[in-house]
């Protein structure tokens, strides 16, 4: 009779045991990655193919940049950096089309919408 509740009891303790482990597995959350984080690099030809307001990537100093939701929040007529959506953009956001920088407040908006780098 002990014998049998023993090996009950070790019994249920596993299956127990078991079952918090796949509990525990299912409960980890999803990997958070951006929405198009690439292992490799992006070609130009790539950040190209991304050239209107609908949909806006930017190569500046090496890195690919989502900018699409970024272009209605930009102080200034959306004329101003649209023309960039597709391109090679380091010059002129180093100089903001006529010789001076963005503020560092600027430049950490930018890190938030990196999604590679220029392969
Ligand atoms: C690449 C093309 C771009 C051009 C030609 C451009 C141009 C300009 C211009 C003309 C101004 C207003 C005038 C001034 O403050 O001196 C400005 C301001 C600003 N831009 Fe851009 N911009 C570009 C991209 C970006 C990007 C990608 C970001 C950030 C994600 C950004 C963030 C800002 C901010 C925060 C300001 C306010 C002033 C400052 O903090 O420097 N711009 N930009």
């Amino acid at each position: 009779m002990m014998r049998r509740l023993f090996f009950i009891g070790t019994g249920l303790f596993w299956l127990a045991l078991v079952a918090l482990a796949v509990m525990a597995w299912l409960a980890q959350p999803a990997p958070k990655l951006p929405i198009v984080e690439k292992a490799h690099g992006i070609s130009l030809a790539q950040v190209a193919r991304h050239a209107s307001a609908e949909d806006c990537w930017m190569a500046i100093h090496g890195t690919v940049y989502n900018l699409t939701a970024y272009l209605p929040e930009h102080p200034t007529k959306p004329s101003i950096i649209l023309p960039w959506c597709g391109q090679e953009a380091t010059e002129a956001y180093q100089t903001k089309n006529k010789g001076r920088a963005h503020s560092p407040r600027a430049d950490q908006e930018l890190t938030n919408f990196s999604i590679g780098r220029v392969e």
